[in-house]
């Protein structure tokens, strides 16, 4: 008798960064997926708030961990590698990743980097072959949006700066995920100067639909 194979639904892994309520990266992200929803009606929303639960810093036994091969690990090594396992297999459920980040000192909020070390593990999602290392993840597409208190036009001598989408990009792509799209609210810093919050979000929430869709 012949089977039938349900189509897998599509799902969105949603992270946010900013430690602030009123942040402007996650009002974007929050509009990515509303739009995202109504095109994928069948779809699933993984939300992980880093800023209110932050990933624990790798540390000796998580590295040892890393490197000790998984049929060979103590039980502590398994525990050290508990949460990189919870959040790599988000990673893997996923189809589509939205990141909100807030720049903070130039660069991305800390407690994304901690998100990061915990998911860039090798064997799991980079492995290192003849021909260097190599991504593991496959087929996955990102959507990167961030606020920023100045402006960092690449090409300027403002844009050497900008620490937060060179470095995206390029971990990103070290594990497997090249189809990355940015938005970036720039120049923030304007609504302490009195300009009107719904004026500055247009241009970017605009973006933000076009790329949800
Ligand atoms: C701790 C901290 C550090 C910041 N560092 C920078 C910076 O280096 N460059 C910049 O342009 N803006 C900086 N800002 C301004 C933020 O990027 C801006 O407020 C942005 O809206 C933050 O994103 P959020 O609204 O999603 O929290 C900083 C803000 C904070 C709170």
């Amino acid at each position: 008798m012949a089977t039938s194979v349900s189509p897998k639904l599509p799902v969105l892994l949603h992270l946010d960064s900013s430690p602030l309520e009123s942040s402007i990266s996650r009002e974007l992200t929050r509009e990515f997926v509303k739009v995202w929803k109504t095109t994928h009606r069948e779809g699933e929303v993984i939300d992980r708030d880093l800023a209110a639960r932050p990933p624990q810093p790798i540390d000796a036994t998580w590295i040892g961990a890393a490197y000790t091969p998984e049929g060979a690990r103590t039980l502590q090594q398994k525990e050290a590698l508990a949460l990189s396992e919870e959040l790599i297999t988000e990673l893997e459920k996923a189809d589509e990743y939205v990141i909100g980040v807030a720049m903070h000192n130039f660069s991305i909020p800390s407690v994304l980097k901690l998100w990061i070390d915990q998911v860039v593990r090798v064997g799991r999602t980079f492995s290192y072959g003849e021909g260097g290392p190599k991504g593991l993840l496959e087929g996955k597409k990102a959507t990167i949006l961030i606020a920023s208190g100045g402006v960092y036009e690449l090409g300027t001598p403002a844009g050497t700066w900008n620490f937060v989408e060179p470095y995206l990009r390029n971990i990103l792509s070290f594990i497997g995920v090249t189809e990355v799209k940015f938005v970036t609210a720039g120049g923030a810093a304007q609504l302490r100067g009195g300009m009107d919050r719904a004026t500055f979000l247009k241009p970017a929430l605009e973006q933000v639909r076009t790329v949800a869709a």
